[in-house]
């Protein structure tokens, strides 16, 4: 009885977020680029989705990401750099890697919204860094593999 009423809000939120999905419109074939939703917008879904958001399932979708990046303490600078306890630290603070003056000079923190943008299209986020990444599209994708960084760049 109160798990049900506990569950609630939960499920209210995602009937909301059924219902945004439902919102859009169907798609028509156009010369215009597909807009972006505004940014506000996104963060909001984010952290939204976050608190929901399955570690697990992020794990098997890190596997995009473990070509170029360890996560262990002190893990070794592959392609790309360590990510141990990357969060809440400002972009281009891994010790010992040598990254893109691009990156050094974009003054992100990052936030599960800096990242989430980050992970959609690391170039428009930061026009001329070096992660060549396509980017992930799906925001629940994204909700997910923040939800395992932040617990694998925490252990150990
Ligand atoms: C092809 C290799 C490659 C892949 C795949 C890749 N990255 Fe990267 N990543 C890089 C490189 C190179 C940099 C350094 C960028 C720079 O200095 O401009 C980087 C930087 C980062 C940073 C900034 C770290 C810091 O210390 O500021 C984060 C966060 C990050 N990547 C997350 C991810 C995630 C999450 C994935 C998977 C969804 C991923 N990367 C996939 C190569 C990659």
């Amino acid at each position: 009885m109160n798990r049900a009423i506990q569950l609630a809000p939960v499920l209210a939120a995602a009937l909301a977020l059924a219902a945004c999905a439902g919102e859009q419109p169907a798609s028509e074939p156009s010369a215009e680029a597909t807009t972006e939703p505004a940014a506000a917008a996104q963060a909001e879904d984010i952290a939204t989705l976050l608190a929901s958001a399955n570690p697990d399932r992020g794990r098997r979708l890190y596997i995009q990401c473990r070509a170029c990046h360890t996560l262990i303490a002190e893990g070794n600078q592959l392609l790309g750099p360590n990510l141990r306890g990357f969060l809440d630290r400002p972009a281009g603070s891994a010790p010992g890697y040598e990254y893109s003056e691009a990156l050094l000079a974009s003054g992100i923190a990052w936030t599960p919204e800096t990242l989430d943008a980050w992970m959609q299209s690391p170039s428009e986020v930061v026009p001329g860094n070096k992660m060549i990444f396509a980017g992930i599209r799906k925001t629940r994708d994204r909700a997910d593999l923040i939800a395992y960084l932040q617990r694998a760049t925490a252990e150990n």
